[in-house]
């Protein structure tokens, strides 16, 4: 992860002084988050002005497409502009009211999941998100969440069958980054008792997890292991549309069952 966040800011300073040589370099990393072409006339545009995408500071810009990696998108809407779930407020005018080590602790430590547990919560991401990037994200909500060229979640193919919509949405809500690519784990959680984040494949999980219902009651209620910094499933329920859960697990069901 870090070194595709790394990659992307390499390359917008190349677009900043090499112009319109690096253009095609940064539809290809863009091309990694969106399949839009807009993209590349977008960004270009900021390049010939000396400037990153819309004149955004770097390191703003890496917290945009940090929102979208790790899904605070899909719980708190494009731009934090909120309209998903009224347990979920909208982030736009946080960054005035809470402090860079408020706002720091809030998404390492998560809030809100003992308060309720059937109810969605805002996860613990300390363990998953580097400090590097929870510094991003803080500037990026800092900065008002202005819209940078490229950040976009990936776009779900809806008629390919339920499978291949949920491979895309495993990304796009971001399951990939705490159950690896693929459900193959491996993810540390090093409070937990177990101390790595579930695979979703293999031959323990498709023997706990051995019905449609057990695996969609875990996507839409999550679970508290314990305290902050355990990592614990969010609570999707109320966030995710039900043909999404249902998509999510005939992907799953695609996975390695050894
Ligand atoms: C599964 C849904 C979900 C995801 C994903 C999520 N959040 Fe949250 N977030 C919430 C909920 C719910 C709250 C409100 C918690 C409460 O007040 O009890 C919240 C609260 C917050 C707050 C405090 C807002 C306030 O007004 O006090 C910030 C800041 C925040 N989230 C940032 C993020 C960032 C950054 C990400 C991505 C790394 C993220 N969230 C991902 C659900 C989510
Ligand atoms: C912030 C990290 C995080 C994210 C994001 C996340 N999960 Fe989880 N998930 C966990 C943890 C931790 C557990 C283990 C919970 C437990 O042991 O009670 C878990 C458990 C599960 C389980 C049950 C497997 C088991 O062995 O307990 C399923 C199924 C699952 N997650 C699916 C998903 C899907 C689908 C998504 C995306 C919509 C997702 N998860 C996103 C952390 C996460």
């Amino acid at each position: 992860m870090n070194g595709r966040r790394d990659g992307l800011a390499a390359v917008i300073v190349a677009v900043a002084t090499a112009g319109a040589v690096a253009a095609g370099l940064i539809g290809w990393a863009a091309g990694h988050y969106t399949n839009g072409s807009t993209t590349v006339t977008v960004t270009v545009a900021g390049a010939a002005s000396g400037q990153g995408p819309a004149g955004v500071p770097t390191a703003v810009a890496a917290g945009a497409f940090a929102f979208v990696q790790f899904a605070c998108a899909q719980c708190h809407g494009i731009g934090g502009k909120g309209g998903v779930s009224p347990d979920v407020p909208a982030l736009t005018s946080v960054g005035k009211q809470l402090t860079v080590a408020q706002l720091t602790r809030i998404i390492n430590h998560g809030l809100g999941e003992s308060a309720n547990p059937k109810r969605p919560y805002m996860p613990v991401w300390g363990a998953v998100i580097s400090a590097p990037q929870v510094g991003e994200l803080v500037s990026y909500i800092r900065a008002g969440l202005p819209q940078v060229p490229g950040a976009t979640p990936v776009s779900v193919p809806r008629k390919n069958g339920a499978a291949v919509a949920g491979s895309a949405l495993y990304v796009r809500d971001g399951c990939i980054n705490c159950h690896g690519p693929n459900g193959l784990g491996g993810v540390p959680n090093p409070q937990a008792p177990d101390k790595v984040i579930p695979p979703l494949s293999g031959a323990r999980f498709r023997k706990q997890f051995n019905t449609y219902a057990k695996i969609a009651d875990v996507i839409r209620s999550g679970s508290v292991i314990g305290r902050a910094p355990i990592v614990s499933m969010p609570h999707w329920g109320g966030i995710l549309p039900e043909q999404d859960v249902r998509a999510l697990v005939a992907y799953l069901k695609t996975l390695k069952a050894a």
